[in-house]
């Protein structure tokens, strides 16, 4: 590896060694000198507009902004005496004047770092004028607000939208005083084509924009040193982002991204709006004890003794009785490893049951088809190799809504590394980000992607790496490419797109598919067989790891299909018959499966939420806590990783954890699990695991 020059400077006297390339901010916060910023971001590009940050350089007259100066052999900087704190001041004074940041007025006042600059620089009155204009606070945004007049104009927000997420959706627009952070071309936040992600909002430094569904937060009567940090992950979509919450009397005040410039994150510790916002919404009313429903229809609280008794003697006699189709378990794969594998274990063991199955649908299904036809040795690529990639393929897919982060990545992608994007769907899900678009509508993605596939072949030059290249092109020939993309209905703009997508992924070295949701929620695979051969023109990645990344519907879908949770025995809209089990979490309500329950002899339901839509089907209700409120491992999305979840909030009181209701099932069976700790569940979960797939980690 280069390594870089020293370079030997004082700060404030003290005597200090440091890479070329540093900046002198960055070097006295690495030495302990605290230096005040407003615009500077450690995860973002320096921008040097504010400058709060200036600093004294060889007693030079004119002060520089430190977060863009350069350190140099010798250099002496001050960063602290009454001229420097003068200019400061002088600084904040005009920001405060031209603007109206009355903090009583302000939903951030608490967590504010303009009000926390003011304070520490000491500023208790203006001594200029203010002037400024009444601007709008825009609350269009489901999620977010925007108060112009908060807004400092520091650009944190632009550089975030452009740098982190991707998006380029934030700038600057007006002129003078009238300048205001704008969104597409002057639109409002919640017409333009914003994605939520709220990068912008976790770094702006005052309440310009603001979050709405913790507007106050700072100022409820709580203290900022009462706040407890936890670290953890999203659980929602398998990517595992890294999550910072903020918490308070037992209460998420915030969720922040953990922002960071980390190799082995190359989202840069972005969150996207599920992860950043959805567990502050309410989902309905809490279920906090169990209940049963009396003779009348109506429902009864009842003790967990009794409840648990009941359903148990319910299970046992219908797997004994031997009529009807026995019992069944049906799982959100929300739940963790643990959670799931205990579910089984309870249902295949304690009661014979028929089997279990997710509530993800057909995806599996399509999955497990189309890797048994590939030779089921092929492992699915990491997301993160995204910006690696010289051509990107993106089939049936709208990641910012599934998977917003990916969507991300792959604009970044596009911008920073210049790599064509072809996208193949029903619409363009990443215009203006792509090259090519060629539209195809549902149930026609196999014969586009098998034209594709032999228009590849014809313009491919022969690889030494495929061995069995003479067959492919025997049966490349064997296709007629302009017949299948009649039959798909290309016009002549999208077949021309076509042919030139073909061109591209032919040149490419190192390209990556990723096939979405649209494609593998089919009750066939063809599309996906399709999509994975036409990976397979391009040699694997190590590991046997094929050229594409499958987006799953739920966040720990990997881990339940590992576990063998998903069935493969039941079609879309076959009724279920018999006594089932249903484990969800914040997802049951509007699920699909709905229909195919009317015909259970007995339902019981264990949710977090009161399952309205279930509520007239079901026997008995088992309060679940929230996922934020346990711990708990979930695989990635690649299925490449386990990682252990922290618990974030504690459950209500009387809310037994999901893993101890289940062990309490297990112990009115004859089923005696090689476990009976938390501890013992979870290293079962992840030797299981392990066992199934060896290069885990
Ligand atoms: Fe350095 Fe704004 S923090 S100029």
């Amino acid at each position: 590896m280069e390594q870089k020059t020293k370079i030997n400077l004082t700060i404030d006297e003290k005597e200090i060694e440091v890479e070329e390339g540093a900046t002198v901010l960055e070097t006295a916060r690495q030495n302990d000198i605290e230096i005040p910023t407003l615009c500077y971001h450690p995860a973002l590009s320096n921008w040097g507009g504010c400058r709060l940050c200036v600093v004294e350089v060889d007693g030079s007259p004119k002060l520089v902004a430190s977060c863009v100066m350069p350190v140099r052999e010798g250099m002496e900087v001050v960063t602290s005496n009454e001229r420097i704190i003068n200019a400061r001041r002088t600084v904040l004074e005009f920001i405060f004047s031209e603007r109206n940041h009355f903090c009583m007025f302000c939903a951030q006042s608490g967590d504010c770092e303009l009000q926390s600059l003011a304070y520490e620089l000491q500023m208790d009155h203006l001594t200029v004028p203010q002037s400024f204009e009444e601007f709008p606070t825009d609350i269009t945004n489901e999620y977010m607000a925007i108060d112009h007049s908060r807004c400092v104009l520091c650009g944190r927000c632009v550089r975030a939208c452009h740098e982190i997420a991707g998006a380029f959706v934030i700038n600057f627009q007006n002129r003078g005083p009238e300048s205001l952070i704008g969104f597409d071309f002057n639109a409002s936040k919640g017409e333009s084509t914003c994605l939520n992600c709220g990068v912008c909002m976790q770094v702006c430094p005052t309440g310009a924009i603001y979050s709405r569904y913790r507007a106050h937060y700072a100022v409820k009567g709580h203290k900022k040193e009462d706040w407890e940090i936890v670290e953890s992950f999203c659980p929602q979509c398998g990517l595992m982002c890294e999550t910072v919450t903020t918490v308070v009397n037992n209460n998420i005040v915030k969720i922040e991204g953990k922002l960071q410039d980390d190799a082995s994150r190359p989202d840069h510790g972005q969150l996207c709006y599920a992860g950043r916002f959805e567990p502050l919404k309410s989902n309905g009313k809490r279920l906090l004890k169990p209940m049963v429903k009396g003779a009348n229809g109506t429902w009864e609280e009842e003790s967990w003794d009794i409840t648990l008794d009941l359903l148990a003697k319910k299970m046992n006699s219908i797997a004994k009785d031997g009529k009807g189709e026995g019992v069944f378990g049906l799982v959100s794969s929300r739940c963790s490893n643990e959670e799931l594998m205990l579910f089984r274990d309870l249902m295949a063991k304690g009661w014979a049951g028929g089997f279990t199955d997710t509530l993800d649908g057909s995806y599996h299904r399509t999955i497990y088809d189309a890797s048994r036809a590939n030779g089921n040795s092929l492992n699915e690529a990491s997301w993160k190799l995204i910006p690696e990639s010289d051509c990107l393929i993106v089939v049936s897919a709208d990641p910012g809504r599934s998977q917003p982060v990916i969507s991300s990545l792959l604009r970044r992608t596009v911008l920073e590394n210049g790599v064509k994007l072809i996208v193949i769907g029903q619409e363009d899900t990443l215009s203006p980000w792509s090259s090519y678009f060629i539209p195809v509508g549902k149930g026609n993605e196999a014969q586009l992607l098998k034209a594709l596939w032999a228009e590849t072949v014809n313009s491919i030059v022969p690889p030494d790496h495929i061995k069995y290249w003479k067959a492919v092109s025997d049966e490349a020939e064997g296709v007629s490419v302009s017949e299948l993309i009649q039959n798909c209905g290309l016009s002549e703009v999208a077949a021309q797109d076509f042919h030139e997508a073909a061109k591209v992924y032919a040149a490419s070295s190192n390209p990556m598919l990723i096939a979405g949701e649209d494609l593998i929620d089919h009750n066939e695979s063809s599309g996906l067989k399709e999509v994975m051969k036409l990976a397979k023109l391009k040699d694997l990645l190590p590991g046997e790891t094929l050229r594409l990344i499958i987006l799953k519907p739920n966040g720990n879908s990997s881990g339940a299909w590992t576990l063998n949770l998903a069935s493969n025995n039941k079609a879309n809209g076959d009724k279920w018959r018999g006594g089932m089990i249903l484990l969800g979490d914040e997802d049951i309500s509007g699920s699909e499966f709905i229909d195919s329950i009317d015909e259970l002899e007995f339902l019981a339901v264990v949710s977090p939420y009161f399952p309205e839509a279930l509520a007239d089907k079901a026997h008995i209700l088992i309060p679940k806590p929230l996922s934020m409120e346990e711990n708990g491992s979930y695989t990635s999305l690649d299925g490449l990783a386990v990682c252990l979840k922290k618990k974030i909030l504690q459950a209500p009181e009387g809310v037994k954890e999901t893993w101890q209701t289940m062990m309490e099932l297990t112990n009115r069976t004859d089923f005696n699990p090689d476990y009976s700790t938390w501890t013992e569940l979870v290293r079962k979960a992840l030797d299981e695991m392990k066992s199934l797939f060896p290069n885990r980690t």
